[in-house]
């Protein structure tokens, strides 16, 4: 397997993050002006946990973050976060529970993706299916006004996902950051003030 040692992978290490996908939420973060101190953030595949740090450092210690991941994940979080090992597509009692209590969220990150086979069309589509969980998450629990980020491998079935966001969220956004390698498949789909049915 190849290993990437590339740029933004050392400045991670250096900047003790797990992960160098940090970066790519910290450029999402340049451009749309996310996160603000006090808010309340819900991260979906978080491990190993790059996203999780950055967005605890963000929303500063009268804010909080719930993060999960179908992986447990050795990094070590500040107070202001909370990290369940949770499968997005059969959440556990304990999870909505959770989610019941510290939601509604001004934030609802995922940066999930599927185990990779190699097939390009069947990674596409588990891609998208994660995708399309992710809205419906950010559907029930995000706070009217509130910001979506979700992870696609780009395929056919695109616009899908397109016709998902559009009619919940004011604006829907393609970014594809710089710290993102540019053979990688994957773009963020971003969703800017959340149009809330349940006022
Ligand atoms: C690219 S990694 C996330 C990296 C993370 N944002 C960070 O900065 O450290 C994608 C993650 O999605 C998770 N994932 C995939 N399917 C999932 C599911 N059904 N439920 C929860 N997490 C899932 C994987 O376990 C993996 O850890």
């Amino acid at each position: 397997m190849k290993t990437y040692r590339d740029h933004y992978f050392l400045k991670a290490k250096q900047e003790n993050y797990p992960a160098r996908s940090v970066y790519k939420l910290k450029e999402m973060n340049a451009r749309f002006k996310l996160f603000k101190t006090g808010m309340k953030v819900l991260d979906l595949g978080a491990a190993p946990g790059s996203w999780t740090l950055f967005a605890a450092e963000k929303v500063g210690e009268n804010g909080l973050v719930l993060a999960c991941d179908l992986q447990q994940t050795e990094t070590a979080f500040p107070e202001n976060v909370r990290f369940l090992q949770e499968d997005v597509f059969e959440r556990t009692e304990e999870f909505e529970k959770l989610l019941q209590e510290l939601g509604p969220f001004d934030m609802v990150i995922s940066d999930m993706a599927p185990r990779t086979t190699g097939t390009k069309f069947t990674d596409q589509t588990r891609s998208l299916e994660l995708c399309l969980e992710s809205v419906i998450v950010a559907q029930k629990y995000l706070k009217k006004g509130g910001n979506f980020i979700t992870k696609i491998f780009m395929g056919p079935d695109f616009q899908d996902l397109v016709k998902a966001m559009r009619p919940i969220f004011a604006t829907v956004k393609t970014f594809k950051p710089q710290s993102s390698r540019s053979e990688s498949k994957e773009i963020f789909e971003i969703g800017l003030g959340f149009l809330s049915e349940k006022e």
